[in-house]
């Protein structure tokens, strides 16, 4: 029997509960499918920092390399800079593994109200660059607290960077039935960083000459996904870019609770990163009401990374098969909990 080991990091706030629920989906999954499923589980969080002064140990990313896969919940907790949270743990691992493709699809699944009029014509895919540009960590800050003060925030583009996010772009939309793919920069105003994107990005397409292609303003872009979502398919876009643009995929396909994500190595040397792109949520945190459905969505993204297709399509149907009968968490405008969401999942699990 094929056996895959995940590390499990649940983090803080209702990134413990979703992957709480996410582990018994999972676990279900694979009784039914026939593989199986190790599951570590790493305490690295909040509470821990503020115990031992770190988010994970020394060795921790040597630790986590030794896994197929990483289920991430979310960090942040309103006692810790959300700077350093976010520094400290969740980039840590995707600097540290150069987890450089995010891939974040956005549809809107049957059962759920989209705000939009036309939020039927959802179906996107964002392809977030995710190890360098405006969250390259590059920049400084001197003469605090005086009039002089200076904070730079130096987004930074390498070819290298680029070019590989584009490649991995393209090979995607080519594998989507309209093969067609839209560049996002905001490439008027900045004229360096993001006219090198608009370059590379033409340089690549002659390798793809059966994906259609566009260019389009990030500001243009967040209205077209408003006013004409069926325009759209595949987007890629700079870390900055495509983090507020996927938050607004998220809203317009019904809740930021629905919304799943992949940080991926597509070489494959390091333990590519599977989590909800929801945060910790300390408005709801312990009430048991959050929506498990991004998490479920991100496991079987997990699943599909394994090389498990069926077992991610059976996920997927599950997961349609609830919203569709209305087992709905408030986010969503339904009065279901979280584990009766996940009681609906596992029942559709067991009907294939
Ligand atoms: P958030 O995503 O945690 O919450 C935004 C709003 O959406 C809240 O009203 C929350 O209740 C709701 N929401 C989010 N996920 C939900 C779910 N699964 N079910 C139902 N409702 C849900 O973002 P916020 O409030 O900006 O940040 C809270 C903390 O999370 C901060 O410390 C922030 O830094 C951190 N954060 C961490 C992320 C990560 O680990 N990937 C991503 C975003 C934020
Ligand atoms: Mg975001």
């Amino acid at each position: 029997m094929k056996s895959y080991r995940i590390a499990s990091i649940p983090g803080d706030g209702i990134g413990v509960e979703v992957i709480a629920e996410g582990e018994r989906v999972l676990a279900a999954l694979a009784a039914h499918e026939g593989f199986a499923l190790e599951f570590t589980h790493f305490d690295w969080s909040s509470a821990r920092y503020r115990r031992t002064g770190r988010y994970f140990p020394e060795g921790g990313l040597e630790e986590l390399r030794r896994h197929d896969a990483i289920f991430f919940g979310a960090v942040g907790s309103p006692d810790v800079p959300d700077h350093v949270s976010l520094w400290e743990l969740r980039l840590a691992i995707c600097q540290g593994f150069d987890l450089y493709a995010n891939v974040r699809p956005a549809r809107l699944l049957p059962g759920i109200r989209s705000p939009l009029v036309r939020g039927a014509e959802i179906d996107w895919v964002i392809v977030r660059e995710n190890t360098e540009g405006e969250y390259s960590g590059a920049g400084g800050r001197v003469h605090r607290g005086l009039a002089e003060e200076l904070a730079l925030e130096v987004s930074a583009f390498t070819r290298r960077g680029v070019e590989r996010i584009h490649r991995f772009a393209f090979a995607l939309a080519r594998s989507r039935p309209r093969r067609h793919l839209t560049l996002v920069t905001k490439s008027n105003a900045q004229r360096h960083g993001m006219v090198l994107w608009d370059e590379i990005f033409a340089e690549v397409a002659k390798d793809f000459p059966d994906v259609a292609t566009e260019r389009v303003l990030v500001d243009a872009a967040a209205a077209r996904m408003v006013l004409r979502p069926d325009s759209l398919d595949t987007l890629v876009a700079s870390n900055l870019h495509a983090d507020i643009l996927s938050d607004l995929a998220a809203a317009l396909s019904g809740s930021l609770g629905i919304a799943p994500t992949a940080n991926l190595d597509p070489e494959r040397r390091f333990p590519s990163m599977f989590e909800p792109i929801h945060g910790s949520a300390p408005d709801i945190a312990g009430r048991g009401i959050a929506n498990p459905i991004g998490t479920f969505w991100s496991a079987a993204l997990m699943l599909e990374h394994l090389d498990e297709a069926r077992a991610a399509a059976r996920l997927l149907r599950a997961i349609e098969a609830t919203t569709a009968r209305g087992v709905l968490t408030p986010d969503l405008g339904g009065r279901a909990r979280t584990a009766e969401v996940t009681a609906a999942v596992l029942a559709a699990l067991g009907r294939g």
